[in-house]
């Protein structure tokens, strides 16, 4: 074990000199920062470096800065946003490229000199639970980690690499995993890397983690890791069940068989035509695909409205008789949905059952509706209820979703997308998608 970590160690540990040059940018970006400040009198601003690279923690070719500009407790909030923001705007001036964007409070991105930088304005308060902005805990995260972790630098790096190979690693909505914060808590709590993966080889659903003991609310979270800077949060608040479970199986494979391919998955390679053609054959399901145009916001607002959508359609299939075996969904340009079906086609007839026929009123004009119906196919009584059997609206599950998908709740921007178009693709017309990152995605589902 000692030696795979340290051929690990050896790809994903930054240089002396890769460490050196992000010091370098980030005190220069600083340095900026307090001038500036200082310059049109904002006593009391000051600079400061949080996140992975202020704690020693980052992984070797991610050259990502978190700068925060610190303003006192009791400074307005206009204010704090106004300044803040016009701070940014100077710095970002030497940028290569920079935008603004907008969490609690706007903040400024920029690419400088290779970094990706986020200057971000915050409170700098006397506690983290009395915090007046979400992103005035990070500080408190910092001191915690740096007074505790204690050497375990490395380690945290080889959790971070191992969560990212195994596609659990980060708390965006788009994947639903584990932070980097998280990471560096598991292993303050467990003590090294192969402690954590033997310990989650054993977790289920429902663990609480409290390492100071001071957690004063209940979660009903897969994972609850109470902060140790404030005790009514949970820091795994964002980890799905899915990526919880993965954690636990991935664990274990590693565990049974160490092995540096967990830690650099190659990735899966895009399907051919012909080989998605066979699989498909083979299955003998029906494959639909809606395809729309991806649209332009942030991955924090599209994927929640994206699972919604596979939420909507699926169970609107289910309604009408098809059964979903499965579906899945990829974003690249263009943004699918896939859904694999016992069948896409059902018989015309379909059962309708009526009420009981000693319930008079409602019976009889059922019966009036159905009796003499020249579409339906009978008229019957079973175990004391009128039966019609009549035609199906939607025999064709394509059919329902070209007439139907607007009508889904989809979320506002991909409503949007939808109503300017899109397509259903069914069984070898999916492959009219070319892009390999789909392509990829395919081989994996299929
Ligand atoms: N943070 C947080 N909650 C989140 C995201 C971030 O509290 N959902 C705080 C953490 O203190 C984190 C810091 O903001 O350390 C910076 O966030 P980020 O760059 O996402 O994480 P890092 O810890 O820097 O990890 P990475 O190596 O992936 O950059
Ligand atoms: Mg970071």
């Amino acid at each position: 074990m000692d030696s795979l970590k340290k051929t690990i160690l050896e790809k994903i540990k930054p240089s002396e000199q890769e460490q050196a040059d992000l010091k370098f940018v980030a005190d220069e970006l600083m340095y900026k920062i307090d001038s500036l400040t200082f310059k049109v009198g904002l006593l009391g601003v000051k600079s400061q470096l949080v996140g992975s690279a202020a704690r020693g923690t980052w992984i070797s070719g991610t050259h990502d800065l978190d700068i925060f500009i610190t303003f006192p407790d009791d400074t307005s909030r206009e204010d704090l946003e106004s300044y803040g923001l016009s701070v940014g705007r100077q710095v970002a001036k030497e940028a290569e490229h920079w935008d603004e964007h907008y969490a609690e409070h706007p903040y400024v991105k920029m690419r400088y000199k290779g970094f990706d930088v986020d200057l971000v304005p915050c409170y700098r308060v006397s506690s983290a639970s009395s915090i007046l902005s979400a992103v005035d805990r990070t500080p408190f995260h910092n001191e915690f980690i740096i007074a505790n972790l204690n050497g375990l630098e490395d380690d945290v790096l080889l959790l971070k690499q191992f969560m990212k190979g195994n596609g659990v690693y980060g708390s965006e909505l788009k994947t639903e995993g584990f932070s980097g914060y998280l990471c560096e808590l598991l292993l303050i709590n467990y003590g090294s890397f192969e402690k954590v993966l033997e310990a989650a080889s054993d977790w289920r659903p429902g663990l609480l983690l409290d390492i100071l003991e001071h957690g004063k609310q209940k979660f009903k979270d897969p994972l609850t890791v109470i902060d140790p800077t404030d005790p009514k949060r949970n820091v795994a608040a964002a980890l799905s069940l899915d990526k919880f479970c993965s954690f636990i199986d991935v664990s274990r494979s590693f565990i049974e068989a160490p092995d540096e391919k967990m830690f650099f998955p190659s990735p899966l390679s895009p399907i051919s035509d012909s080989e998605a053609n066979e699989r498909m054959a083979d299955r003998k399901t029906t494959i639909l695909a809606i395809v729309f145009e991806t649209p332009d916001v942030v991955d924090d607002i599209f994927y929640p409205q994206f699972a919604k959508m596979e939420n909507s359609v699926v169970p609107m299939l289910e309604k009408s008789d098809f059964t979903v075996l499965k579906s899945g969904k990829w974003s690249g340009d263009e943004s699918v949905v896939v859904i694999e079906l016992m069948a896409g086609i059902l018989p015309d007839v379909k059962r309708h059952r009526g009420p009981p026929v000693w319930v008079r009123s409602h019976a009889e004009k059922f019966r009036e509706k159905y009796v003499d119906n020249e579409d339906a196919y009978s008229f019957s009584i079973e175990d004391g209820f009128y039966v019609a059997e009549i035609p199906r609206k939607y025999a064709s599950a394509k059919y329902l979703l070209e007439s139907e998908l607007k009508g889904c709740s989809l979320g506002k921007h991909i409503s949007k997308s939808v109503k300017d178009g899109f397509v259903i693709l069914e069984g070898k017309n999916i492959l009219e998608i070319e892009d390999v990152g789909f392509r990829s995605f395919l081989n994996g589902w299929l």
